[in-house]
């Protein structure tokens, strides 16, 4: 199937450049550019267009929310332990009113009980954790399919 909408940009939270140092139980020994790497292939392969972007700085996470509507068609965000608390990354998602995927390397639900707290999932389409590199693959297919269905609408 061919979209005309099918950009996808992938966000990266706080610390998630340090991917490779992390506790390799919880995140694998994957480093950032390799996880990218991955994931561009993943979403050729779906027909998916990918962007990445990353910072450690909430306020432009933020920023680049409020920008996201200009460059892309749906969002797969990894927003970190900003994920557990930080309102202003909930209220510039809402903002950015496209398609939104949630997902986390490790499973969140079987760790400490504040990270099974999400003040993003009610605006997301959906959620994967605990997947490691292949959580990207069904959070793309997800949002693929979500992008199908606008297109038939
Ligand atoms: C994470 C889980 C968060 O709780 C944690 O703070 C992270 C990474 C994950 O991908 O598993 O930094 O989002």
């Amino acid at each position: 199937m061919n979209l005309s909408h099918n950009r996808i940009d992938v966000m990266h939270g706080v610390n998630l450049d340090q991917l490779g140092r992390r506790d390799p139980a919880q995140y694998g020994s994957f480093t950032l550019s390799e996880l990218e790497r991955r994931i561009t292939e993943m979403g050729s392969s779906l027909g998916l267009a990918t962007s990445f972007f990353h910072t450690n700085h909430e306020g432009q996470f933020v920023e680049h929310l409020h920008r996201l509507t200009e460059i892309a068609d749906g969002v797969v965000l990894n927003p970190g332990a900003w994920t557990h608390y930080s309102y202003a990354i909930r209220d510039a998602l809402e903002l950015a009113g496209v398609p939104a995927v949630e997902i986390h390397i490790s499973d969140v639900d079987s760790r400490e009980q504040w990270r099974r707290h999400s003040v993003i999932a009610e605006l997301c389409i959906g959620r994967v954790s605990g997947k490691g590199t292949e959580g990207y693959r069904e959070a793309l297919e997800l949002l693929r399919a979500e992008l199908s269905s606008e297109a038939v609408r």
